[in-house]
């Protein structure tokens, strides 16, 4: 298979580079990525060097960039985003522009070639928060209910991307994902930022009672379900992924304190605001049920590499520095000024 992959150099989309490159060794593959802040590449420097990719630098936005880089691709696995939930608020034009107009560019640009499967990576922010007390979780048939721009400009590009399903014929899978960590996150999020701020000797700042839940899922365990999502997924189908991992932000941020051998007065409570996003929680029943995918990596395990990749890989989060705003599992504006406040 000829695959193109927006995004290649951030996150998620270098481990799944890293994975793909592995699993599928015979498929070529072509990574288009514009290098913004988010992009590194140097986490996908290994595979453009041994030739295992293509890499094209290039802006989502622009049809001629797409369209040099899909020629000849049978399948787009699209993840090339803005993704700072705080960045979306100070500055949301970036988000529209990227995130609707861009995905808007290579849909259009895969209509008019011969892509026999668009994948389009979301998240579960789409769909709001839940209550604490709730025992609901978001499915399938959940309603959008996006509470931040980066989260509305997400849930416009899920949107579109099933528009050119049904107006165009083109086959496009969606799949909405909770909160991933694992090595070559940018320390801007709460786990790389908490064992880089703990391996630099400093505190982690937990903000309000800590209560917040997040659906945490181990990056690779993601990129296993894309994959099974891009080769089996049904066309027109939508996939909630979850790790099955929903944790309070203090009983996370107790599971690496107690990993890396740190007590409890490792932590700094700072004020919190009222009203923010409580809990998202995903139901994955659909893709174990209809395509047998599950997690392969149980979360403390998962947690212990991450730590473990910290640890080992300085010469690429040290660089980054830390002047960035920081982002607890993803807040949503309610309470970012806390967030900042608090570093
Ligand atoms: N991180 C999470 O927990 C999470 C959870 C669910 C879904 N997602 C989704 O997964 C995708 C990847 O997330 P991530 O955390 O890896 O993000 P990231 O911010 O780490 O990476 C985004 C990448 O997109 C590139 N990019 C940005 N604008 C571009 C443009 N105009 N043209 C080409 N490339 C551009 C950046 O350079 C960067 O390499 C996003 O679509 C995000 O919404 C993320």
């Amino acid at each position: 298979m000829r695959l193109l992959i927006t995004g290649g150099a951030g996150f998620i989309g270098s481990n799944l580079l890293h994975y793909w490159c592995e699993k599928h060794p015979d498929d070529r593959i072509v990574c288009m990525d514009k290098l913004t802040y988010a992009g590194h590449l140097e986490s996908i420097r290994s595979l453009i060097d041994r030739g295992s990719i293509e890499f094209v630098k290039g802006d989502i936005c622009l049809r001629e960039d797409v369209g040099r880089a899909m020629r000849g691709a049978d399948a787009v696995i699209h993840l090339a985003a803005e993704s700072h939930v705080d960045r979306s608020i100070d500055k949301p034009d970036e988000f529209i522009k990227t995130n609707v107009f861009g995905t808007f560019t290579l849909l259009d640009e895969a209509r008019r070639s011969n892509i026999k499967r668009f994948h389009h990576v979301s998240t579960d922010e789409v769909f709001g928060s839940l209550s604490l007390e709730s025992r609901k979780k978001f499915n399938e048939q959940t309603r959008y209910d996006p509470r931040s721009p980066y989260a509305a400009s997400k849930a416009a590009s899920d949107h579109l991307v099933r528009s050119y399903g049904e107006t165009y014929g083109i086959n496009v899978t969606v799949s909405n994902c909770g909160n991933n960590f694992g090595p070559f996150q940018h320390p801007e999020k709460l786990i790389p930022r908490f064992i880089t701020l703990l391996l630099s000797g400093r505190k982690v700042p937990l903000y309000g009672d800590g209560l917040n839940v997040r659906d945490w899922i181990y990056v690779l365990d993601h990129c296993s379900a894309i994959d099974t999502i891009v080769n089996r997924g049904k066309s027109g189908g939508t996939y909630m992924v979850s790790g099955r991992n929903e944790l309070s932000n203090i009983e996370l941020t107790r599971k690496i304190l107690s990993e890396m051998g740190f007590s409890e007065d490792r932590i700094d409570y700072i004020r919190d605001r009222p009203g923010h996003d409580r809990r998202y929680a995903l139901s994955d029943s659909k893709l174990r049920k209809e395509l047998g995918w599950k997690p392969s990596k149980r979360l403390e395990e998962a947690l212990r590499t991450t730590i473990g990749w910290y640890v080992e890989n300085e010469w690429w989060w040290k660089p980054l520095g830390d002047n960035y705003s920081f982002s607890v599992g993803r807040e949503t504006s309610s309470n970012r000024d806390a967030l900042r406040s608090g570093l």
